[in-house]
């Protein structure tokens, strides 16, 4: 019902008594079969009003390295974003592994909320060596892309390394995000490099596990 759209984002589905009947199978199967749904995160409960359609997810290709602002751009959907920190600070030591400097050097921590059509779809945190990204500092980030921002101050961004790894959204991020707490994530990490193969970016950033999906294609 869902994949011929007779069910769209937002609708209510039929009782469970209703699809025992539409589809000959015993209240048991369907209890497991909306569960199972529920879990894949294609239909959501709402505590006392019943059982609905889930939004499709955003579906991501793994190769090709984009900003958060391509990438819904490209979708047609509204790109805005909260900015939550902006700091100027001494890198710690995992920063300093990641981005291949000595720990105390200057980076810019920014985190923001990346939002899409106005929903909340990642929390993403940047670590960015200062003398690269310091152009960044004086520039609105609630509004501004920071990969332009960046291309605009010179750099030329050639690739990245991303991993990405199963979460459960934690509780002071499940208020940012929306979500409950608990609620599935992608944690996804990536060091970006400039064309002189320096590394000026870390990045984690937990995005909603039922939004979002990565695709990639295979070859031999
Ligand atoms: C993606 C990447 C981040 C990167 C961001 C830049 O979301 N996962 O590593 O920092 O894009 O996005 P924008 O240029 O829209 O600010």
């Amino acid at each position: 019902m869902i994949e011929s759209e007779e069910l769209q984002e937002g609708q209510l589905i039929p009782s469970e008594r209703e699809l025992c009947e539409r589809y000959g199978i015993s209240r048991m199967t369907a209890r497991q079969a909306i569960m199972e749904l529920v879990n894949e995160g294609v239909l959501y409960r709402e505590q006392g009003k019943g059982t609905f359609v889930a939004g499709k997810k955003v579906q991501q290709e793994a190769a090709r390295l984009t900003s958060f602002t391509e990438d819904m751009r490209e979708r047609g959907m509204a790109v805005s974003s909260t900015v939550l920190e902006m700091e100027v600070e001494p890198a710690g030591p995992v920063v300093a592994r990641f981005l291949r400097v000595d720990e105390g050097e200057r980076i810019i921590r920014l985190k923001r909320l990346r939002n899409a059509d106005g929903e909340p779809m990642a929390l993403e945190t940047s670590h960015l060596l200062y003398d690269v990204a310091r152009g960044t500092l004086e520039v609105d980030m609630s509004k501004s892309s920071l990969y332009e921002e960046l291309r605009r101050g010179g750099v030329s961004i050639s690739h990245a390394e991303q991993s990405y790894e199963a979460a459960l959204v934690g509780e002071a991020d499940a208020e940012v995000l929306g979500v409950a707490p608990g609620s599935p994530a992608l944690l996804i990490e990536r060091v970006t490099f400039d064309a002189k193969g320096r590394a000026f970016e870390y990045v984690r950033s937990v995005y909603r596990g039922d939004r979002y999906r990565i695709t990639s294609v295979l070859r031999v």
